[in-house]
Order: C-alpha cells, then sequence, then structure tokens
C-alpha cells in the first residue's frame, strides 16, 4: 500500500503553554518528539488572532529542528507576508472566523476571489507548496486547482461528527469521489479536521491519499501515553 504521510498539528501545546504565558510545553521539543516518532511533518496554524501558536514559535521551529513544516494561514496580506519571512515548505489556506472555536469547514471559493490567487501566486513564486482546505464539493476543488493550487486538504470535520452515525458511509463516499476529482487534476490529497484514532482508517485508505494532518486527538492522548508514543500508534495505523 502507499505511504500516507502524517503531518501533526502542534497547534494545543501552545494552547497549554499560553495558559500560563510561560515558556513550556514548547514547541521545538514538541517538533523535535514528532519528526523522531515517525511524524513526517509539523504543521501550526498561525491564527490572526495569535490564541496559541505565535511567530515566534514558527520562526524556532523553521530554524531549530531540521524537518518539513507545513504552516495553516489565512489568505490575507499579513499572514502572507510571515509566511515569505518564514519559508515554510508547504502552506495549506483555511478560512478563520474570530468566535470559532477550530476551523469550521472548507474555504468558500465560489466566485472570483482574486485576493485568494494573488496569496497562491506569492507564495508559489517563492517556493513554497499551497495546498487548500476545502470541503469534499467539485466546486470548490476545481476552482483551487484554477486559482494555481497545489495540493487539496479536504475537510474530514463532517465525516468526523458522522462517526457511528447513518450519514457516516455517505459522508466517506463523499471524500472518495472528491479524492478522485483531485487525483484526476493531479494534485496532491491530503485531509484532515476531526481524525482519530478510530475514524482515521478509512479515510487513510482513500485512493491516492496522500497526507493526513492531525492535531487535538494526537496532543490529547500524547498526555496520558506521551507524545512520542501517540505519534508512533497514529503512523502505525494510517500504514
Ligand atoms: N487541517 C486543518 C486545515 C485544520 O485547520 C486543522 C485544525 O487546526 C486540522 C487539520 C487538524 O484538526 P484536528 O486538530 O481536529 O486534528
Amino acid at each position: 500500500m502507499k505511504h500516507v504521510k502524517l503531518g501533526v498539528n502542534i497547534d494545543h501545546i501552545a494552547t497549554l503553554r499560553q495558559a500560563r504565558g510561560e515558556k513550556n510545553p514548547d514547541t521545538v521539543e514538541a517538533a523535535r518528539v514528532v519528526y523522531s516518532s515517525g511524524g513526517d511533518m509539523v504543521v501550526m496554524h498561525l491564527r490572526q488572532d495569535r490564541r496559541h501558536i505565535q511567530e515566534a514559535d514558527l520562526e524556532r521551529v523553521r530554524t531549530d529542528v531540521k524537518g518539513i513544516l507545513h504552516m495553516e494561514m489565512a489568505a490575507v496580506p499579513e499572514m502572507e507576508k510571515i509566511a515569505l519571512r518564514v519559508r515554510p515548505d508547504s502552506v495549506c489556506l483555511v478560512p478563520e472566523s474570530p468566535r470559532e472555536l477550530t476551523t469550521q469547514g472548507g474555504m468558500k471559493l465560489d466566485g472570483k476571489r482574486p485576493d485568494i490567487a494573488k496569496v497562491i501566486k506569492n507564495l508559489s513564486a517563492a517556493g513554497i507548496a499551497v495546498s487548500i482546505f476545502t470541503d469534499p464539493e467539485p466546486q470548490a476543488i476545481r476552482a483551487a486547482h484554477n486559482m494555481g493550487a497545489d495540493s487539496i486538504e479536504l475537510c474530514t470535520r463532517k465525516y468526523a461528527e458522522s462517526w457511528g452515525k447513518k450519514l457516516q458511509a455517505k459522508e466517506l463516499e463523499k471524500l472518495q469521489l472528491a479524492g478522485f476529482l483531485v487525483k484526476e487534476l493531479e494534485m496532491e490529497l491530503h485531509a484532515g479536521h476531526g481524525l482519530d484514532y478510530y475514524n482515521v482508517m478509512q479515510v487513510a485508505r482513500i485512493e491516492g491519499m496522500d497526507c493526513l494532518n492531525i492535531g487535538f486527538s494526537i496532543i490529547s492522548r500524547g498526555l496520558f501515553v506521551g507524545l512520542k508514543n501517540a505519534v508512533a500508534e497514529m503512523k502505525r495505523l494510517i500504514q
């Protein structure tokens, strides 16, 4: 079977650190553990409200740790500027709204979005691979392709929420069909949001899946079994 990469989102290491405003737990230490336990890349979402990851986290992980760094960000000039300075290997453009607890779904790409196309163009020109977080909807996937994105990250939130319910098969089928389209367009196929140790396998087995980005479940499990074991267990499950 094809090797599915694991991106480990360490935002909630920073959430815990921010709770006391001190140095620990340190995102650099977390990034080192991720890479040494089988994680293929470290994922960090620099939100406009800076609720968890700070610019310094991104900078230090980039300079102090050897490994692939994937940044999630809103498609706005402030974030573009930071990405062009920090130079992550890749970026995923996500929608953001100030009061949400976490990203609610994929980018809405109906209508012309020259602002997003411009961010994609500028990041690509700097050699940063660009992914767009979309719902498993053909229109959004085609729009992302037309704007020059390299990859699509399918939002698995609805699938995760339907786990154990009647809707689950339908949500999985939507992801599979969207995956076909992504591959037909010769783009990389990523997925993430709400994936855990129970629901991950079916998504990992979607034809053509290249990478899964997982945060909350791994960091939560890490509290009880250690981050190293939590990452290694997830990696085993998706292979
Ligand atoms: N992918 C994207 C685009 C996200 O915004 C998030 C949440 O930050 C994730 C993956 C990871 O989601 P979770 O923390 O639920 O695993």
